[in-house]
């Protein structure tokens, strides 16, 4: 992997989108300061510090395996995870990709794609992880939040961290680009925090309800309304 570092930048999804014709598969863009992180369904990601990672990755997968392209944001998921595990904690996913410790966000991950004339030039797969952040800070957000510092009571290496987010990363990609979101299926089922529970899942403006019965070999979440009606939803953020 080739990593990219920058002093500050607004979004190194931004960036990364913007310079993607002059860098490689596998490039990492990261940054000490983001002035104006994006998350998922048009959110903003927070700036918590530069002892946090704000990262992107850009990948140009060949276009053989299009429809395992929205997976990989799963796939990331569960690379954080093994990575939290590292550290003693236990890290749950809320389907799609976020990461919780303690029923406290600690991760996210927003897949963005470039497309010019029809055709996709890459996908770029950005993370952003609390790693060291004060508990003053997280309170400021609109939903309950913690970091790696304060999980497990000591000041967390951040290059030491990204290092082995990468590794682990690059370690089953292949793989995962051939036989998708079957290949990490049980790993991630292992750790959802949200199946057989009732869920509200919030789809852009609409809002569903159900119990949360499956995650399917494509890595769709299959909700049983009250009516016993199934709904397989493939994108979303459960409330
Ligand atoms: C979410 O949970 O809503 C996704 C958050 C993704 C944040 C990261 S930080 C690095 C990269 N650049 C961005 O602007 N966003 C992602």
């Amino acid at each position: 992997m080739n990593l990219v570092f920058l002093e500050e930048v607004e979004s190194t999804n931004k960036y990364a989108k913007e310079h993607i014709d002059e860098y490689a598969n596998m490039t990492v863009i990261y940054t000490d300061n983001q002035t104006a992180g994006r998350g998922r369904l048009n959110r903003v990601w927070n700036y918590m510090g530069k002892d946090n990672i704000y990262a992107s990755i850009i990948l140009k997968p060949s276009d053989t395996m299009k429809e395992i392209y929205s997976n990989l944001t799963q796939y990331l998921c569960v690379v954080l995870a093994q990575v939290f595990e590292e550290y003693g904690v236990i890290p749950k996913i809320k389907w799609p990709n976020d990461i919780k410790i303690n029923s406290k966000k600690i991760s996210g991950i927003l897949a963005e794609g470039v497309i010019e004339n029809g055709k996709l030039k890459g996908l770029v797969l950005g993370f952003g992880i609390n790693l060291n952040t004060k508990k003053e800070i997280l309170d400021k957000i609109n939903q309950p939040a913690t970091s790696l510092n304060i999980e497990t009571g000591m000041v967390i290496d951040k290059q030491n961290f990204l290092k082995k987010v990468l590794e682990i990363f690059c370690l089953r990609y292949d793989s995962f680009i051939e036989q998708g979101f079957i290949l990490i299926k049980d790993e991630y089922v292992r750790r959802a925090s949200f199946l057989n529970k009732e869920v509200t899942v919030k789809v852009f403006e609409n809002e569903i309800s159900g119990k949360a019965i499956e995650i399917t070999n494509n890595g769709a979440l299959k909700l049983l309304d009250k009516n016993m009606n199934e709904h397989i939803l493939l994108i979303g953020d459960i409330l």
